[in-house]
C-alpha cells in the first residue's frame, strides 16, 4: 500500500480507471450539478478502492451489473489539500456506478451569475481541472496517472449550449424517462421541459485534470480547417477574437513539423469571461483562454503557441504528478517558443526568452527562504499546487532544455524531441524516465552537462543563459540607465509593442522615486494600456513606489480581471514588505472583499492565502 502521488488518495494496489461515462443535471438556480459517474476499472478488483472527492455529497454506489448497492464511505476528515477520500468496498467488479451532487464551493467550477456576463441575458458556467479540481465536479483518481477515455451527457437549459475538451456528438432533446440520467427513473428533473442534452465523446486517453466544459450563451467563428473561437455570443467579442487568432492553423503546421503528427483531431479555443484564472489552459480539442490575450494586434498568437504546444507535451506525455510539472510546462515553454521564433521571427523569440528569464530571477527571491521550490523536480508533499504556482518549471525547464540544445546543436535536438514524443506519447511520465531516454539516446550528455544540479539543484545552474539579441539588450540597458533619470526617448519607443514595454518595466530598478514613475506615465500612458501584461507591470511598479494616485486604476484592475497573473503581482505588492504602510494592507482586504464573488474559486483561494501571509 502506497500512494502513488503526494496529492492524490489513488493507492499503487488499486486498479486504474480507464473509462468515465458522465451525466450532468445543470441546475443554475442552485449552482449545482446532479450528476452520475460510471466508472470502469482496468480489472475486476476486491476490496476498497479509494477515490479523490471534495465537497460533493455522495447519494449511492452501484453495482450496475446487478443494480446492487455498493458500501461506501465518505470520510468526514476531510485534508486541506487532497479533499475526502470516497471509499467503496467491492466484490470482484470492475464497474461502479456513484450519483451524486456537486456543490456551490466546488473549487472547479465558476458560476456566473446572467449580470457577470456580457450579454447580461443568461447564466455561465466553467470548469478549471488542473491541478487538483476535477475532483470537486466528479469522484476519480484525480492523478495523471491513470488516462481515462469519457463520454458525457450535460443536460442544460434549452437557450444555452454546451462546449467540452471532447468531440461533440449531439444536441437533442432529452430523452424522456431514464434515458439521459443514468439515475432511476422518475426523476422528473432529467426530462423537464425547456431543456436539451449536449453529448460528448472522449476517445483518445486523457489524465483528469484535461476534462473541461463550458456551458453558457455561446457563439462560434471559423478561423481554420480545424479551428473554431468560441466565445459568449456577442458579435464584437467573436469578430475580435477571430481576428486575434486568425494565424492558428500556421502556427498547427509549425508543430506538426517539430513535434509530429497533431493528434488531437480539432483545436478550437474558447475564449472565457474575464475571470478566467489562467491566460490559458490546454484542455484537448478546446482551449480556454483568457479575453485579455485578445489586443488587437495578434500578440495572443504567444498564449495559443503555448497552449498549442501542450497538445504534445503535456496532453500526449504527462507528468506523472506535480513533482514532475517541470515536463509539462519546461517542454512547453521551450515548443512556445520554437513555434513563436517560426512564425513571429528571432527576435521576438528572444524577447520572450528575456521575459521569461527576469521571471526566473525574480522567482530565486521569492523562494530564498524555500530552496525546495526552486528545483525542477520538486517534493510536493502537504504542498497546494496552487499555492506554489510559479515560474520555475516553465523557465528552468525551458532553461534546461535550450541548455540541452546547445550542446547537441539544433538538428540533434530536434531530432531527440520527435523521437521522445513519439516515444513516449499518451504516457504519464516522470523525471528519470526522462533522463534515461537523453543518456540513451544522446550519449555522453551526462559528461557535458551536470543532469544532476538541472533537475535537483536548486538555484539557476551556472550554464543558464541570457538570451542575446540587440533590441533584448538595448531595452534591458535602458530600463537600467531610468536610475539616472534617463527616460527612454519617443523615437527609441516607437516600434515597441506590449512586450517590449513589459521587458522595459520589469526590468525597472526596484525602488525608482515616485515623480520618476509618474513622469513615466505622463509621456507614454501606461497605466491606461489595454494591454494587461502592461498595466499590471506598471500599476505593480507603481504600488512599489508608493504612487497613491495610481490605486483607483489598481482597484479597478483587480475588480475586472481574474486572472492570477495579474492578480498575485498587485496583491503582493499591496501586502508584502516590512515597511508597508496599513492603508495599503487595509485597501487590499477592502477590495477583495468587494472583487472576491467575481473571482473563480482557485484565485480566491491563492489571493487568500497571500493576504494571510502577510496581514
Ligand atoms: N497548464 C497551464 C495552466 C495551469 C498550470 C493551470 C497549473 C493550473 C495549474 C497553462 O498551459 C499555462 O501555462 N498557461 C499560461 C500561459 C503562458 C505561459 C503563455 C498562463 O496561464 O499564464
Ligand atoms: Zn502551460
Amino acid at each position: 500500500m502506497a500512494p502513488i502521488d503526494p496529492h492524490s488518495f489513488t493507492d499503487s494496489t488499486h486498479p486504474l480507471t480507464t473509462h468515465i461515462s458522465l451525466n450532468f443535471y445543470f441546475d443554475f438556480t442552485t449552482s449545482t450539478i446532479a450528476s452520475s459517474a460510471l466508472l470502469t476499472l482496468s480489472a475486476p478488483y476486491t476490496g476498497d478502492l479509494v477515490l479523490d472527492t471534495r465537497s460533493l455529497t455522495i447519494n449511492s454506489v452501484i453495482d450496475p451489473v446487478t443494480n446492487s448497492q455498493i458500501p461506501f464511505s465518505l470520510s468526514t476528515d476531510v485534508d486541506p489539500i487532497k479533499g475526502q477520500p470516497l471509499t467503496v468496498s467491492v466484490s470482484n467488479i470492475s464497474k461502479i456506478l456513484i450519483t451524486f451532487v456537486t456543490s456551490v464551493t466546488s473549487s472547479a467550477l465558476q458560476w456566473l451569475t446572467p449580470p457577470q456576463t456580457f450579454n447580461k441575458k443568461f447564466p455561465f458556467v466553467y470548469t478549471q481541472c488542473q491541478s487538483i479540481h476535477a475532483r470537486s465536479i466528479f469522484p476519480c483518481q484525480d492523478t495523471p496517472t491513470p488516462r481515462v477515455r469519457y463520454n458525457a451527457k450535460l443536460n442544460i437549459p434549452h437557450q444555452l449550449s454546451a462546449v467540452m475538451s471532447a468531440k461533440h456528438l449531439e444536441r437533442r432533446d432529452p430523452i424522456l424517462g431514464c434515458g439521459d440520467s443514468g439515475l432511476c427513473c422518475g426523476e422528473s428533473l432529467w426530462c423537464g421541459e425547456g431543456r436539451i442534452v449536449e453529448e460528448f465523446v472522449m476517445e483518445q486517453p486523457i489524465p483528469t485534470y484535461l476534462f473541461a466544459f463550458a456551458v453558457g450563451e455561446l457563439g462560434f467563428r471559423e478561423v481554420g480547417p480545424r479551428t473554431k473561437v468560441y466565445a459568449e455570443a456577442v458579435p464584437s467579442v467573436l469578430d475580435a477574437a477571430a481576428k486575434e487568432f486568425a494565424g492558428t492553423e500556421d502556427m498547427i503546421r509549425v508543430g506538426e513539423r517539430l513535434f509530429g503528427e497533431y493528434d488531437w483531431e480539432r483545436f478550437d479555443l474558447l475564449v472565457l469571461p474575464p475571470s478566467f484564472p489562467y491566460g490559458g489552459m490546454e484542455n484537448p480539442r478546446m482551449v480556454f483562454l483568457t479575453p485579455t490575450v485578445i489586443k488587437g494586434d495578434a500578440s495572443g498568437a504567444q498564449v495559443v503557441a503555448h497552449e498549442l504546444a501542450h497538445s504534445w507535451t503535456g496532453n500526449l506525455i504527462t507528468n506523472k504528478t506535480n513533482d514532475h510539472f517541470w515536463l509539462n510546462e519546461g517542454f512547453t515553454t521551450y515548443a512556445e517558443r520554437r513555434i513563436v521564433e517560426a512564425v513571429q521571427g528571432e527576435d521576438i523569440a528572444a524577447l520572450n526568452i528575456g521575459i521569461g528569464w527576469k521571471g526566473l530571477v525574480d522567482e530565486m527571491e521569492r523562494f530564498k527562504d524555500n530552496l525546495e521550490l526552486t528545483k525542477l523536480r520538486t517534493n510536493q508533499e502537504g504542498v497546494d499546487p496552487d499555492d506554489v504556482y510559479s515560474q520555475v518549471p516553465y523557465e528552468k525547464g525551458f532553461q534546461f532544455l535550450w541548455r540541452i540544445e546547445r550542446q547537441i546543436g539544433r538538428a540533434a535536438f530536434d531530432e531527440f524531441l520527435l523521437k521522445y514524443i513519439a516515444a513516449f506519447k499518451f504516457q504519464s511520465i516522470d523525471t528519470n524516465m526522462f533522463l534515461d531516454f537523453l543518456k540513451a539516446n544522446v550519449p555522453g550528455i551526462e559528461n557535458d552537462i551536470d543532469l544532476k544540479t538541472w533537475t535537483e539543484g536548486t538555484g539557476i545552474p551556472a550554464d543558464a543563459m541570457e538570451p542575446v539579441s540587440n533590441i533584448y539588450t538595448k531595452i534591458v540597458s535602458l530600463a537600467h540607465e531610468f536610475k539616472q533619470g534617463r527616460m527612454p526617448r519617443e523615437e527609441e519607443v516607437a516600434s515597441w509593442h506590449g512586450q517590449q514595454w513589459e521587458l522595459y518595466l520589469e526590468n525597472l530598478p526596484n525602488s525608482v522615486e515616485s515623480s520618476q514613475v509618474i513622469a513615466l506615465d505622463c509621456r507614454y500612458r501606461l497605466s491606461e494600456s489595454k494591454d494587461y501584461e502592461v498595466k499590471v507591470a506598471f500599476l505593480q511598479l507603481a504600488i512599489v513606489s508608493r504612487c497613491s494616485e495610481y490605486y483607483n486604476v489598481v482597484e479597478k484592475t483587480l475588480k475586472e480581471v481574474g486572472r492570477m497573473k495579474y492578480l498575485r503581482p498587485l496583491y503582493t505588492a499591496l501586502v508584502q514588505g516590512n515597511t508597508k504602510k496599513e492603508e495599503d494592507k487595509i485597501f487590499a482586504q477592502r477590495v477583495f472583499a468587494e472583487a472576491r464573488e467575481t473571482y473563480h474559486p482557485i484565485a480566491q483561494g491563492v489571493v487568500e492565502s497571500i493576504l494571510s501571509k502577510h496581514l
